[in-house]
């Protein structure tokens, strides 16, 4: 069974029930997830792929201004069909073309867009290594309130 890692951002954690309700809804199984909150450090890192882009630090910014759930979600088909759940990476785009899709019901616009899912099988195991390694220690992560970076 296909695994990917999928994030509630910090403007939808406060609705994070009504997205697992849906995540299982539409056949996930959630194997693992966490309540956490992001350092700038650990974002950076996280979103390392977009070094250069001129929303990374907005984008780092946001996603420590509060918890996030992390979760890996199994299903077959994971990656794609948690994508195509979640709708396209505009909010705003999404209640257009794609009404019933997580960004459209939870999200603002590109970067406050409620979700994040990897988007292939090397981004997956990365980002679930990333969240919940195997040495089972979540570092430089808090799972209260803010932490430092
Ligand atoms: S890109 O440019 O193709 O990489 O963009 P995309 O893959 O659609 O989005 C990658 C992540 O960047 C966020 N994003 C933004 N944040 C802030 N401002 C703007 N303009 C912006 N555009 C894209 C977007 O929410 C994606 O975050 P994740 O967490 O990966 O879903």
């Amino acid at each position: 069974m296909e695994q990917t890692l999928a994030l509630v951002k910090p403007d939808a954690f406060a609705r994070k029930d009504e997205v697992v309700l849906k995540v299982v809804s539409a056949g996930f199984t959630v194997e693992k997830s966490a309540e956490l909150q992001l350092t700038p450090a650990r974002a950076a890192q996280f979103y390392a792929e977009h070094a250069g882009k001129p929303f990374l630090d907005d984008l780092c910014n946001f996603m420590c201004s509060g918890r996030v759930l992390a979760m890996v979600l199994s299903k077959e088909g994971a990656i794609k069909a948690w994508r195509e759940l979640m709708g396209p990476t505009d909010s705003v785009a999404a209640r257009s073309t794609a009404p019933d899709s997580m960004r459209a019901l939870f999200g603002t616009d590109k970067q406050k867009n409620a979700c994040h899912g990897s988007d292939s099988p090397e981004a997956a195991a990365r980002e679930i290594a990333f969240f919940f390694p195997p040495s089972g220690e979540i570092p430089d992560l808090a799972t209260g309130a803010a932490q430092a970076a």
